[in-house]
């Protein structure tokens, strides 16, 4: 029986090629000057792509695929898939949201612990020898107690919430529209931001939200406060934020993404009150495998009923 052709956009994992190999006829996608030959000459036989939240669909790909049914993403983020172009086309678009929302959420408390309690200078202070020449490390901030404003209150926000109510937070939050939660809306980010201590962006990527946090948010937020970004790097104006840092305008920042991932501003991580992480808020084993799994079903699923479990949005 002649398999119907998936090209896979980014690498997978065993695991889940195991589980689609018996159904798909799996092809990766070349790159650099293989990648044009290949999509002319095989392009409109691929009736399903695999691919993350990161690379998307790129647009080569998109018009090279004219026979595309399905398109499903390892990832909550769908910012690099043109959504609305696929939904013309009668194309299914999946993601993997929810099996993602408290190792994301994890990821913030880690951040926010480690700027707050200076983690990286500290374990840096112990492994110089500072501590034996200099004595202790200098008292840091808590994290208890405080106002903590969360940039859209979707599923990973609210997993935010959960863990901040633990340390005693004050939570406010700023959304497209006002949820049924209780914590204080308020109606615009710079209106968050001036009202809390601690800003966190979980709001979703794309044009609707770029550099939604933009130098008057960063003011409003002072120079006490502490900035998290575990969204996408297009929501905050990563140039502003690092004159922010630089300017002491605000006290400190935690960051999972970039504007121009790999790429981080050397600035950025010169800074001794600037955490760091490489894009993976939802980097574990189990929760990457629950992630992979989702993405099977999904394939699965609309082998069998030409549906998805887990669509993107309308
Ligand atoms: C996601 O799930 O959207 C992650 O940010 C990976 O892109």
């Amino acid at each position: 029986m002649v398999k119907p052709r998936l090209l896979q956009i980014g690498r997978i994992t065993d695991r889940m090629h195991d589980a689609l190999a018996p159904h798909f006829d799996i092809d990766p996608l070349p790159d650099r000057e293989a990648r044009e030959p290949f999509l002319r000459e095989n392009g409109p036989e691929y009736v399903a792509i695999l691919t993350n939240g990161h690379l998307g669909v790129p647009e080569d790909v998109a018009v090279a695929t004219p026979n595309l049914k399905v398109v499903s993403s390892y990832g909550v983020g769908y910012d690099a898939i043109d959504v609305e172009a696929f939904a013309a086309r009668g194309i299914v678009v999946a993601h993997t949201p929810d099996v993602l929302s408290d190792e994301v959420a994890n990821t913030f408390v880690m951040l926010w612990l480690a700027v707050s309690r200076e983690l990286i200078p500290s374990d840096r202070h112990v492994r110089s020898g500072e501590w034996v020449r200099a004595g202790s490390y200098r008292l840091t901030r808590s994290v208890q107690n405080r106002r903590v404003g969360i940039l859209g209150l979707g599923r990973i926000g609210r997993a935010i919430a959960d863990r901040c109510a633990v340390f005693g937070a004050d939570i406010h939050y700023h959304s497209r529209s006002r949820k049924d939660a209780p914590y204080t809306y308020h109606a615009s980010a710079v209106e968050l931001a001036r009202a809390v201590e601690v800003l966190v962006a979980i709001t979703p990527g794309g044009p609707g939200t770029r550099h939604l946090v933009n130098a008057d948010v960063l003011d409003a937020l002072g120079p006490d406060g502490l900035f998290f970004n575990l969204a996408r790097g297009s929501v905050v104006d990563e140039a502003a934020l690092v004159r922010a840092l630089e300017a002491g305008r605000i006290a400190g920042a935690g960051l999972d993404v970039f504007e121009a991932e790999p790429k981080v501003p050397d600035a950025l991580k010169a800074m001794d009150n600037v955490a760091l992480t490489p894009h993976v808020a939802s980097g574990t084993h189990e929760t990457r495998q629950a992630m992979g799994d989702l993405v099977v079903e999904n394939l699965r699923q609309w082998l069998e009923d030409g549906t998805v479990r887990t669509p993107v949005p309308e």
